[in-house]
């Protein structure tokens, strides 16, 4: 923190090694590091500034994924931060506690980059959050455990196999979580909070604990009301999630991604990854550790909610559609010196989402979060009820989404709506808008 009050970090992104596998190394690119980045936090109300320099020999940008800022700090493709120099970045942040993340967003190279390495969490917190009077389990690194989850292919001398594609993108068969192959987490406290991201470029997980439900306090973009017990969460890429997990002394349990699917023919599904059943994290808490769940009582004690409820819309001042073809967006491909929508400040938007194409693919809106209404005219699976800034788009049905943008305004600079798979979008599937 600076003299007045700034919150100040520092960013560089840099070219590095990593050793995932016994013996071989790995070149990485990493914030500040050989890969990933560190988590950033700062509260509802302060002024953040962030110093990023790219030690990399190409373009980058860094983008604060799920942040309501101003256009010239949202570190889309606008902002490049060619070699060697420094981009600073700088807002208030306006909105409550939730778990948020950044990464490059180079046009054309943001699969690889995020593919490399780059990406880190970026907690938000506020009055009621990260402090004794938080009924959440908040001691970062003890109960409070961050879980970058993405998925590798190595070739033969350790590289990163950045060919392996498949139509949905880059598919990988080892998974890391914060960048370890095989984790593991040893619990000392009866109750640990779980800040899962799907940070990869292309897969989706359906998420679940082996022999234990997982209680649900957050999504992406804030902590849901009133938490609930869920069975498994799929999450497609850019997507989070918060839940809370039950270990007795003595016991091991297994975070895995179980085969799903995602309404596509049998095919495409395979080239999803949809089929592979992945162990992501074990979990366990010795037999001498002591201490009761206590989560449930605290919140009963703190009055019952995590968050405000969230706000149904009678009538949205705007209605837009957005349609998703191969590449495209409303038929076309990205433009950066096109404008596609333009959103009045303060408007208060009802989206319909239609992907008309046969792949899997969703949709992101940046400087925004939104409430899904609807999925196909059906109700949203629990999960999927929270504030959102990402959503799954299955083929050939229509999400209705109810969205919310922030305050700050910018007549020239747009930002970002696109299918978060980065080969997706890197390949045309966004769409710029401004605010007024
Ligand atoms: Cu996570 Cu436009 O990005
Ligand atoms: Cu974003
Ligand atoms: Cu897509």
């Amino acid at each position: 923190v600076d003299a007045d009050g700034t919150r100040v970090f520092e960013l560089t992104a840099q070219v590095g090694s990593t050793q995932f596998l016994y013996d071989t190394q790995t070149t990485t690119w990493g914030y500040n590091g050989a890969f990933g980045g560190p988590t950033l936090r700062a509260r509802e109300g302060e002024s953040v500034r962030v110093e990023v320099t790219n030690e990399l020999n190409e373009v980058t940008t860094a983008h604060w994924h799920g942040m309501k800022l101003p256009a010239k700090a949202d570190g889309g493709p606008h902002q490049p931060i060619h070699p060697g120099e420094t981009w600073t970045a700088e807002w208030t942040v306006e909105q409550p506690a939730a778990t948020l993340w950044y990464h490059p967003h180079n046009h054309g190279t943001t699969e690889v980059h995020v593919y490399r390495g780059l990406s880190g969490l970026f907690f938000i917190d506020d009055e009621a959050t990260g402090t004794d009077r938080d009924p959440l389990p908040h001691d970062y690194g003890v109960d409070d455990i961050p879980v970058v989850v993405s998925d590798r292919a190595f070739l033969p001398d350790g590289s990163f196999d950045e060919t392996h594609r498949s139509a949905a993108g880059m598919l990988g068969d080892t998974i890391l979580v914060n960048g370890t192959v095989n984790p593991t987490f040893e619990a000392t406290r009866a109750e640990t909070r779980l800040r899962i991201l799907n940070a990869s470029t292309a897969r989706t997980y359906r998420v679940q604990l082996d022999g234990g439900s997982l209680l649900l306090v957050g999504t992406d973009a804030g902590l849901v009301p009133e938490p609930k017990r869920v069975d498994a969460i799929t999450l497609t890429p850019g997507e989070r999630v918060e839940v809370i997990v039950q270990l007795e002394p003595g016991e091991t349990k297994m975070l895995r991604s179980l085969p799903h699917t995602l309404g596509l023919l049998g095919t495409t599904e395979r080239a999803s990854g949809t089929r592979d059943p992945l162990d992501l994290l074990e979990l366990s808490r010795p037999a001498t550790s002591t201490g009761e769940p206590v989560f449930e009582t605290l919140l009963a004690s703190a009055g019952g909610t995590l968050a405000a409820v969230i706000p149904p819309l009678d009538e949205p001042d705007e209605r837009r559609t957005v349609t998703m073809q191969d590449a495209k967006i409303n038929h076309r491909r990205m433009n950066m010196s096109r404008i596609d929508e333009v959103v009045t400040v303060g408007a208060r938007e009802r989206w319909f989402i239609t992907n008309e194409h046969f792949l899997a693919h969703n949709l992101h809106i940046h400087n925004a979060r939104f409430r899904i209404v609807s999925i196909g005219g059906s109700k949203p699976a629990i999960e999927l009820q929270g504030w959102k800034d990402t959503v799954y788009a299955p083929p050939s049905r229509t999400v209705v989404i109810d969205v919310e943008f922030g305050t700050a305004t910018d007549p020239h600079l747009p930002y970002m709506f696109h299918c978060h798979m980065l080969q997706h979008e890197d390949q045309g599937m966004m769409a710029q808008f401004v605010v007024v």
